[in-house]
């Protein structure tokens, strides 16, 4: 795939001080080692974007951006890696030799590719807009749902005529490929082979990305018949999973907090009335990726999903993955009505304002919820009751945090918090911290539980600083090699770091900080390496350290395996592992 010999490659990279390239578009101030300034990918008012010349790459801890020089010049420009590399190598006065025609017409051609199919995107959304000028029932559907002409101006949306090719043609007929059109999801083939449309006889809502390109579309039927929505499949520049629904506009509201629905709909609603700050998903629950994204954009996500069993269950589901990260949680429960679009045209917007400020944060919606479905006066029920809303406790890794729901649950069910403690898995902690005789146990003892506390993200932040840790000491992984095993590990890129790092300390080679991003050539892949690469491993004790995070690990992994099986909802299954977990 490379277009350039890799020494080459490397030369331009070595060859362009990272900080002085970074510094043409950052402001960036010394910060021991490396330097920080603002993040030029995300708003943000504190630097979280660190770039370290020493390693020869930038990483940003909020939205995860990261890569060497090269991956700096392709985003901030918007350029392809052959690009990037031929401006820095004349920024470095390197001559290149000609590239292989093969390789960079295939570049081109996929570049090319994706800026087709965000026009031709455009192009649809365009023609689903004019439609609505004739389209008469889907302006009768839209105003049945209150949404004006300047609602459909405003949010793009259109309709999908009642026709096999309306779209097909118009798009032939702006010269786009029959070949493109498939990709972009717009037609699809049947199975003798003809092409139609995918989208008819419906309302669209065009989606787009943070830079503002329609990536694909939510189409809704206009009457009671299924599917309610079809979604475009993930193309060249779509995917469900890493968008949502009117982020492009709501990362824009410099609002603290976002709020999560379920449907376009309510997005519109919300938004209408001034709640910029909305998003949803896109006809699928919400992913690891999607948290990631609202956590380094917003300080709060508030949930606010359908208020029937099913939105019930993908808000608890939510929760849990939102805790993986790094922001504020609280939930909004719409009572009476289905949904928030439904909710806002019943009762207006004052009624929906005044929820907002009376949002629960997750834990207090989790135990509120819970305690509903136990009778607390009942004992039986009540230890239940305990041990469920435990295993979502097990979550909070903020130790005062914790703290005040222990004590929330105490006082509801009047069971001490010292034993709430102990079913928690912390009860060595209590037993030999000499205040473990008081009634509230001191705020050390429960730091400690940070250490055996059960947290995706908390595991990979430990497997990272211990992969840092390696990278950066050869003579650890000497004394250490017989522990380090790739079972530790269970992403691609950690165990990929991994054999590199075995690779070199195995023929007793050090390794140069700025050439293990090198290895890597998937986006995702990079952004991880580069925040791998930028944190702090300086340690007094590095034998120590190792033995510290082989420990976590090794616990962390145990309690994921239990809590893994809790996923399911079989109540005996949950008793059973309750008792598992007690005994440990
Ligand atoms: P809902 O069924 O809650 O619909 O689906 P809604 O948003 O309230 O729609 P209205 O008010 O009846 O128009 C929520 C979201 O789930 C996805 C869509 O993204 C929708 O916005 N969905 C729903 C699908 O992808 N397919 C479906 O058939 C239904
Ligand atoms: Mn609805």
């Amino acid at each position: 795939m490379p277009l350039y010999p890799e020494y080459l490659i490397r030369e331009v990279a070595d060859k362009n001080d990272i900080r002085d390239v970074i510094s043409q578009y950052v402001t960036l101030k010394k910060a021991g080692s490396s330097y920080v300034g603002l993040c030029p990918f995300h708003n943000e008012k504190t630097p979280s974007f660190s770039v370290s010349p020493q390693k020869g790459i930038f990483h940003c801890f909020g939205c995860g951006e990261g890569g060497n020089v090269i991956h700096f010049l392709m985003k901030i420009e918007n350029m392809p890696f052959i690009e990037a590399v031929e401006k820095l190598a004349e920024r470095a006065g390197i001559t290149l030799p000609k590239p292989d025609e093969k390789d960079s017409a295939r570049h081109a051609q996929m570049a090319q590719e994706r800026d087709t199919i965000y026009e031709m995107n455009m192009a649809a959304a365009e023609f689903f807009y004019e439609n609505l000028k004739h389209g008469k029932q889907a302006v009768e559907y839209l105003k049945k749902r209150s949404l004006s002409g300047a609602d459909a101006k405003r949010f793009f949306l259109g309709y999908s005529k009642d026709s096999w090719d309306a779209l097909f043609n118009h798009l032939k007929q702006k010269g786009y490929a029959e070949s493109d059109i498939l990709k972009a999801g717009l037609i699809k083939s049947s199975e003798n082979g003809k092409y139609y449309d995918a989208f008819r006889n419906r309302v669209m809502f065009p989606i787009f990305d943070t830079r503002n390109r329609v990536i694909g579309f939510g189409g809704r039927v206009l009457d009671d018949s299924k599917p309610k929505y079809l979604n475009s499949p993930d193309s060249p520049v779509f995917s469900k999973s890493r968008n949502l629904y009117f982020l492009n506009a709501a990362r824009r509201s410099g609002k603290e907090f976002v709020i999560l629905v379920e449907g376009y709909m309510d997005v519109i609603a919300l938004a209408k009335n001034g709640y910029i700050n909305t998003v949803a998903t896109l006809g699928t629950a919400l992913t690891t990726s999607q948290a990631k994204i609202l956590a380094s954009e917003f300080k709060e996500v508030v949930i606010c999903y359908d208020s029937d069993g099913a939105g019930r269950n993908a808000t608890t589901r939510a929760i849990g993955i939102l805790r993986e990260h790094d922001v504020k949680i609280s939930v909004l429960n719409l009572k009476d009505k289905k949904d928030p679009d439904e909710y806002i045209n019943a009762f207006g917007i004052t009624r929906f304002s005044n929820c907002i400020s009376k949002r629960k944060t997750d834990m207090m919606y989790l135990i509120d919820t819970l305690e509903q479905d136990y009778d607390v006066t009942d004992n039986s029920q009540k230890v239940s009751f305990i041990g469920e809303i435990l295993n979502y406790m097990k979550l909070i890794l903020n130790p005062v945090e914790l703290d005040v729901y222990v004590e929330e649950v105490s006082s509801r069910t009047k069971v001490s918090s010292n034993a709430i403690y102990s079913q928690l898995g912390i009860v060595k902690a209590v037993n030999t911290t000499p205040s473990s005789s008081t009634e509230t146990p001191d705020i050390t003892m429960i730091a400690q539980r940070k250490t055996v506390m059960s947290s995706d993200a908390a595991l990979e932040r430990t497997r990272e600083l211990m992969l840092a840790l390696l990278l950066a000491n050869k003579s650890v992984y000497k004394r250490k090699k017989q522990s380090i095993t790739p079972s530790l590990f269970e992403s691609e890129v950690h165990r990929k770091l991994l054999s590199y790092i075995l690779a070199f300390y195995e023929i007793d080679k050090a390794i140069d900080p700025t050439q293990v991003i090198d290895f890597f050539t998937e986006e995702s892949e990079i952004r991880e390496v580069s925040r791998i690469l930028s944190l702090d491993n300086k340690t007094d004790d590095a034998d120590k350290a190792f033995d510290d995070y082989l420990k976590v690990i090794n616990e962390r992994m145990n309690r994921k395996n239990i809590l893994s099986q809790l996923n399911g909802d079989n109540p005996d299954k949950i008793e059973k592992l309750n008792k598992f977990i007690k005994n440990q």
